[in-house]
């Protein structure tokens, strides 16, 4: 049976009073899904994840989590409630050592997962007393990753998990993101890189300038001329 995790119902948020970047935004994860959120630089993606995780305000509109109200719950609330978030940007400590790091995303304080995270990502285990910031940027998006996954999250929201990596890197984390998804993990990505999100995704929204502009299968939106033209680039 389809059932939500996570739905958003009009949310309206910002991050000065009266002024909304978001201007009433519909988005639904299905339990099990893969979803991505593209659209151009300023749409409001990042906006979006920022006030599912209580980072920001919800102004108006609902955000329910299993059906249940969460609108503007505080960020470590919601992360103890099955949502993990990697933001876009200052995603992991770089002077803590790796297995500092992820005790930080350890908000459940217990010890439980570190094995599951570790055998997803053996590097994380072999390198766990180096300090973050030796890592490279695909490693270091693998520690996010991890940082997050600690916590035994449901539900992981994932903002442009790929931006500035190399191309390898870019497809290790992909395939990470398969991998997490697989153990029953239903993810929502922001990504630039749209093509190779939709690939791996149930369903996509484009968001415009604060609004939803097309939702639809991945497999479609990357069909369509019109959005491939407006959204993705040429082929
Ligand atoms: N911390 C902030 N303070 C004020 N405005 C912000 C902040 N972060 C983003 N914005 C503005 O919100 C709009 C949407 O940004 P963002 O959600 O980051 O876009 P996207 O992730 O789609 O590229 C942009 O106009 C941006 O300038
Ligand atoms: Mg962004």
């Amino acid at each position: 049976m389809i059932k939500p995790v996570l739905e958003c119902i009009g949310v309206a948020a910002g991050y000065v009073k009266g002024l909304n970047i978001l201007n009433g935004v519909d988005l639904v994860l299905n339990s099990g899904e893969v979803v991505s959120i593209i659209g151009p630089n300023g749409a409001g993606k990042s906006t979006l994840l920022k006030a599912i995780a209580g980072i920001i305000k919800i102004n108006a509109g609902r955000f329910y989590l299993n059906g249940l109200d969460k609108t503007n719950t505080p960020t470590y609330k919601i992360i103890h409630e099955g949502l993990g978030y990697v933001p876009q940007v200052n995603n992991i400590f770089p002077s803590l050592s790796l297995e500092e790091n992820l005790e930080m995303g350890n908000q459940k304080n217990t010890n439980e997962n570190f094995s599951d995270v570790y055998n997803l990502f053996p590097l994380l285990k072999e390198r766990s007393k180096e300090k973050a910031g030796n890592l490279s940027g695909g490693q270091r998006q693998m520690l996010a990753l991890g940082r997050a996954l600690i916590s035994k999250p449901d539900i992981l929201l994932l903002d442009e998990p790929s931006a500035g990596l190399s191309p390898n890197a870019v497809d290790e984390v992909f395939k990470s993101i398969v991998e997490i998804n697989k153990t029953g993990v239903s993810i929502l990505i922001v990504e630039q890189n749209a093509r190779r999100s939709l690939e791996i995704s149930n369903r996509g929204y484009v968001l415009d300038q604060g609004r939803n502009a097309y939702s639809g299968l991945g497999k479609d939106i990357l069909n369509d001329e019109k959005i491939v033209e407006l959204y993705l680039g040429k082929m």
